[in-house]
């Protein structure tokens, strides 16, 4: 079979109708594939055991003790980044089409794991990030609940549009009462939402889920996306050609009008744009603002976006095995860890993020993971994603992108952050935690609630790529060093001695928590100070084990801290013993998880429980209901309540009693 470079193909899978699918030539795409059906696989993606071979450690060992002089003043400190601010610097991208997976089947039915997730980054960074779109947002129609295309008491159905020449996106039916999950999810946790105005037709705007988002959502909703990757809409059949930056300026306008028009609009200013992927010979961002984009527009835009996935695993996902030209992800493990490779990433957009800078705006990398059409087995999810995901993050800041989200698929992708079980497995399995969520957390932890965080690469130990290192400043003081080690040597012959000195002197000690894991082949032991959010199908998103951090006498007559960072791993040093994040492990507000057993598969709770409840404890819904988590149980709640009846304690406390089910 020839491959086109972009073309149709008809494909039989297993289990699935005859699907209507894009082929993908050699050229990255960034859209990814999240709907219809993939090529078949004996487990599906996020539970797959793929294992790659390290690259061979530097023998005789790199330079493994090296020196890193730090200034204290940010003011002194050449090409640090701007101050970060808001929510966390990672969020998150979920297509509508695993809404109900992710967040729940309907407003009074929740995920606890992802509301536990959540709370996990907002204990550290103040708030999160979550956008609800991706292709999916194009074709999503609102219709009235009850609809008989839904599944009876579901938020949210799917009809097979072929609306596309060129791409299987069904279109995905939802009801308002989407806007209400979201809702409820940001009054029990700090969630800011970005939502997605269909851009399929230009000529009938369906405004709907800015008209809905604004009147339901309110302050919780902060961003309307203007398009997604307009630079592919010619390839995938949405626009005919020509369709310049120009023409997706224009309807920029044009949108603004239309919405100028509506009475159910509150505010015409929270549009998002312009979402390129500026992939290969595509347009870019500075193209679109070469039109007066952001001269005519400013006033209506709330951030400045592209999106980017740095290579794709599309002839591998979509086609027949041994389909030419597929991505080999043991050739391009390498570049996953590798500090040269994650800066020349970040430099593609720093030119954009800066001319956000001058307009006073957000850079937000709107979409992005390791690689689109699923990710690579062995790379997306394994410890190599989260290293890769840590040092992109902070090398994005430094290079003054304000915020990355990390895209969630369902369970047939590798890349995810976390993965609800499949809905028929949902009675007895927990979540996965994908290994690159723990990049998420560690940034946020980096970063901080002072809004003031700056950053900035310390191009250490001669500009290695294995070894690379930042440092962190707030109130424009040194706070933090964050020092990598992407070498996998078991042997100890790699693991490094970092000497830091600061100008002006080293305090008495710092304190280090660690992220850990045996090797960058790992996919669940991964700790972070110690704790770990646990095994395939057993996280409900509170981090287990106790919390380890790391005090390190320094020397001070020296001026110098000695840190050791094994091979491979990862450092998190602070300054100063009294910061408020080294005392962060489970955050205090957590939600007890469903019980996952046939029999009694609910556990209804009372937010006023929530928010008094502790973490470690498990909260009192738990100690009165048991709970599934270990890490709960070992805390406080005894095994033996466990089998009492789930079902049978309905908690109410004066306010609405919300069920809250996993599937
Ligand atoms: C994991 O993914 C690889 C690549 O798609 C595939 O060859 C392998 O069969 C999968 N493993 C399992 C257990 O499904
Ligand atoms: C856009 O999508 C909607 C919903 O799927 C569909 O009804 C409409 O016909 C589409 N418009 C165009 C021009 O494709
Ligand atoms: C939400 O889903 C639950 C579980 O299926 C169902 O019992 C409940 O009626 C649904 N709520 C609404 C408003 O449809
Ligand atoms: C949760 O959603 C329901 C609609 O199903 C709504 O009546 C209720 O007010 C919402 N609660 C909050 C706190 O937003
Ligand atoms: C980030 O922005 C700051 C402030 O404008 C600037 O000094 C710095 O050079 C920028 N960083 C990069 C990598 O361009
Ligand atoms: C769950 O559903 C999948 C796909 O629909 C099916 O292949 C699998 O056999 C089901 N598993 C169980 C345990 O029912
Ligand atoms: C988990 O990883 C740590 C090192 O990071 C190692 O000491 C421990 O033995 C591992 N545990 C398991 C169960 O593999
Ligand atoms: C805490 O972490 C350090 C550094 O990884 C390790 O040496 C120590 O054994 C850990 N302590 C506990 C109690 O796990």
């Amino acid at each position: 079979m020839v491959l086109p470079k972009y073309g149709v193909g008809l494909l039989s899978l297993a289990g699935a109708a005859l699907a209507q699918v894009t082929i993908y030539g050699q050229t990255p795409l960034a859209q990814t594939k999240t709907d219809g059906s993939w090529a078949a696989m004996t487990t599906l993606a996020a539970y797959n055991d793929t294992f790659l071979t390290p690259p061979a450690a530097p023998n005789p060992a790199a330079s493994n003790n090296f020196a890193i002089q730090l200034t204290k003043d940010a003011a002194q400190v050449e090409g640090i980044s701007i101050a970060h601010n808001g929510p966390s610097f990672y969020g998150f991208s979920i297509e509508m089409s695993v809404i109900t997976q992710i967040l729940g089947k309907n407003s009074s039915y929740l995920q606890v794991p992802f509301l536990n997730l959540m709370a996990n980054i907002q204990e550290r960074a103040g708030g999160v990030y979550v956008r609800l779109g991706g292709n999916t947002q194009e074709f999503a129609t609102m219709v009235e609940e009850g609809d008989s295309r839904l599944s009876p008491g579901h938020t949210f159905g799917k009809e097979i549009s072929g609306s596309t020449q060129t791409t299987l996106t069904p279109a995905v039916l939802y009801t308002r009462d989407m806007f209400y999950i979201a809702n409820n999810i940001s009054s029990l946790v700090n969630v800011k939402w970005f939502l997605g105005i269909p851009f399929n037709d230009s000529v009938n705007w369906r405004i709907g889920i800015a008209e809905e988002g604004q009147q339901i959502l309110g302050t919780n909703l902060v961003g309307l996306q203007a398009a997604n990757e307009p630079d592919f809409y010619v390839t995938f059949g949405r626009r005919t050609a020509p369709y310049t930056p120009a023409d997706y300026s224009r309807e920029i306008g044009e949108l603004i009008d239309y919405m100028g028009k509506s009475p159910k609009i509150t505010n015409t200013k929270m549009l998002i744009g312009p979402s390129v992927s500026g992939q290969n010979d595509n347009w870019h961002a500075q193209d679109v603002f070469a039109t007066g984009f952001l001269d005519d527009y400013a006033d209506y835009l709330v951030a400045i976006t592209v999106e980017h996935y740095p290579n794709n695993n599309c002839i591998a996902m979509y086609s027949p095995a041994g389909t030419p030209g597929a991505v080999v992800p043991q050739d391009v493990l390498p570049d996953y860890l590798n500090h040269g490779k994650v800066t020349d990433l970040a430099g593609s957009y720093t030119q954009d993020a800066n001319t956000a800078v001058k307009y006073n705006k957000p850079f937000i990398m709107f979409e992005m993971n390791t690689a689109s059409c699923g990710g690579f087995p062995g790379i997306s999810d394994t410890f190599t994603s989260t290293l890769w995901a840590l040092d992109y993050g902070l090398q994005m800041a430094f290079q003054n992108t304000t915020h990355a989200l990390l895209h969630v698929g369902g369970q047939n992708v590798y890349y995810n952050p976390f993965t609800a079980p499949p809905t028929n497995q949902s009675a007895y399995n927990e979540w996965t935690i994908g290994p690159i969520f723990y990049s998420a957390l560690v940034i946020a932890e980096a970063f901080g609630k002072s809004n003031t965080a700056q950053i900035v690469d310390r191009y250490a130990n001669e500009g290695s790529a294995n070894t690379p290192a930042y440092a962190i400043y707030e109130n424009g003081v040194l706070s933090k060093a964050a020092l990598f080690n992407y070498i996998d040597d078991d042997t100890g012959n790699n693991d490094l001695t970092v000497a830091l000195t600061v100008d002006g002197g080293v305090p008495s000690s710092v304190s280090v928590k660690y992220l850990l894991a045996p090797s960058i082949n790992e996919k669940r032991n991964i700790t972070w100070a110690g704790q770990t959010f646990g095994e395939k199908f057993k996280v409900d998103g509170r981090l287990r084990g106790d919390l380890n951090v790391t005090n390190i006498p320094c020397d001070a007559t020296n001026n110098v801290c000695r840190i050791p960072v094994p091979s491979p791993g990862f450092a998190l040093v602070f300054f100063s013993s009294s910061d408020e994040q080294l005392t962060i492990s489970q955050a205090p507000h957590t939600f007890a998880t469903t019980a996952y057993s046939k029999a009694h598969n609910t556990v209804q709770y009372d937010p006023a429980v929530v928010a008094t409840s502790n973490g470690h404890n498990a909260g009192l819904l738990a100690q009165k209901l048991g709970s599934t988590s270990p890490g709960a149980l070992k805390n406080g709640a005894s095994a033996g309540l466990v089998s009492v009846a789930l079902t049978a304690v309905v908690l109410s406390f004066g306010g609405a009693v919300w069920t809250v089910l996993s599937s």
